[in-house]
């Protein structure tokens, strides 16, 4: 790996920056002469720590010219793609993820952000990564947990968008390689389409407005993934009830997260509508949702992917 890694960096023609999560450094021995070792996970994701990497890269002498490779998990790219944002009012950045949910999400698409005590990622810019580096020994030492949060959104990616990938999951088809490019690539399509996140973007969002509003009310101990696969099933549950989906369907995808035994929440409704206005996505007080017609396809009308649901239907779902 690290001489594959090393190739990919010797092939950057530009100055570049490491910022490298600390548990990556340790584990694969990364070095490089301009090198900033952080460390990672969600509570990486604030203001100090910004502050903290922009001055370390000017102290460092940085320039306009100079590209910033972050290598990491998800919040680790989120916070290093926000820092090259706005530093010297932009920079060049490339990702290189290293976990299963990095590689096949946060990579790729430019959103970029930190969380504030008022909620996750409500600061934050589009800007795109100039480059995305995908190298799968990273995941040999990926704890199983934290497998399952990367294949919570895979499982997405079939649901929205490709019903032979989520079918591949089902029958356990596909090797993981092929799972994960299958799925940057569905993002890749999407964002290329949308990517100051309009229109077909949102669909990206299913399962995460119940998922995001579960992690708000654990206080962000329910892990991520954990909280999708629970807003997964809410949501498909929805779209059942609005006409749209079968219940074969629903029956599918339990099946499945049974099978990677993904813990199911259970949550009071009022709650996690309160918690669900408070999401960024909201518009005018209402709360949106994506809704499927079955795997593979989902709802859209006039151009618009998302729709507000009243708070007396979300209560009645079962
Ligand atoms: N993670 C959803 C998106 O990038 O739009």
């Amino acid at each position: 790996m690290q001489s594959r890694f090393s190739d990919f960096l010797a092939s950057i023609k530009r100055k570049t920056y490491l910022v490298v999560e600390k548990k990556i450094h340790d584990l694969y021995g990364i070095h490089a002469d301009n090198i900033l070792v952080i460390p990672g996970g969600e509570l990486v994701k604030t203001r100090q720590m910004k502050e903290f990497v922009e001055d370390a890269l000017l102290a460092k002498g940085i320039s306009k010219s100079d590209v910033i490779v972050a290598v990491g998990g998800g919040s680790l790219l989120d916070l290093v793609g926000f820092v090259a944002s706005t530093l010297l009012r932009g920079i060049d950045f490339i990702t290189v993820p290293t976990t299963l949910l990095a590689m096949v999400d946060a990579s790729i698409g430019g959103k970029t952000a930190i969380n504030t005590p008022y909620g996750k990622n409500l600061i934050g810019a589009f800007h795109m990564p100039i480059d995305s580096y995908v190298d799968f020994t990273f995941l040999d030492t990926l704890p199983e947990e934290e497998f399952l949060m990367g294949m919570a959104e895979v499982i997405k990616y079939g649901l929205v968008f490709d019903k032979q990938l989520f079918e591949e999951i089902e029958n356990k088809s596909a090797s993981l390689e092929k799972i994960v490019l299958r799925s940057r690539e569905i993002k890749q399509e999407i964002v290329a389409k949308d990517p100051m996140d309009k229109g077909i973007r949102h669909i990206l969002n299913f399962g995460h407005t119940v998922g995001h509003a579960l992690e708000f009310l654990h206080n962000y101990e329910l892990k991520h993934g954990f909280a999708v696969a629970s807003g997964l099933v809410f949501e498909l549950a929805l779209s059942i009830h609005e006409g749209y989906c079968s219940s074969y369907d629903l029956d599918r995808l339990k099946e499945l997260l049974q099978m990677y035994k993904f813990p199911l929440q259970s949550f009071c409704k009022k709650l996690l509508y309160s918690a669900m206005l408070k999401d960024k996505k909201n518009r005018d007080g209402e709360v949106y949702f994506v809704l499927l017609h079955e795997i593979g396809r989902c709802v859209e009308k006039q151009g618009k992917y998302s729709f507000p649901i009243p708070k007396e239907t979300l209560w009645s779902i079962a």
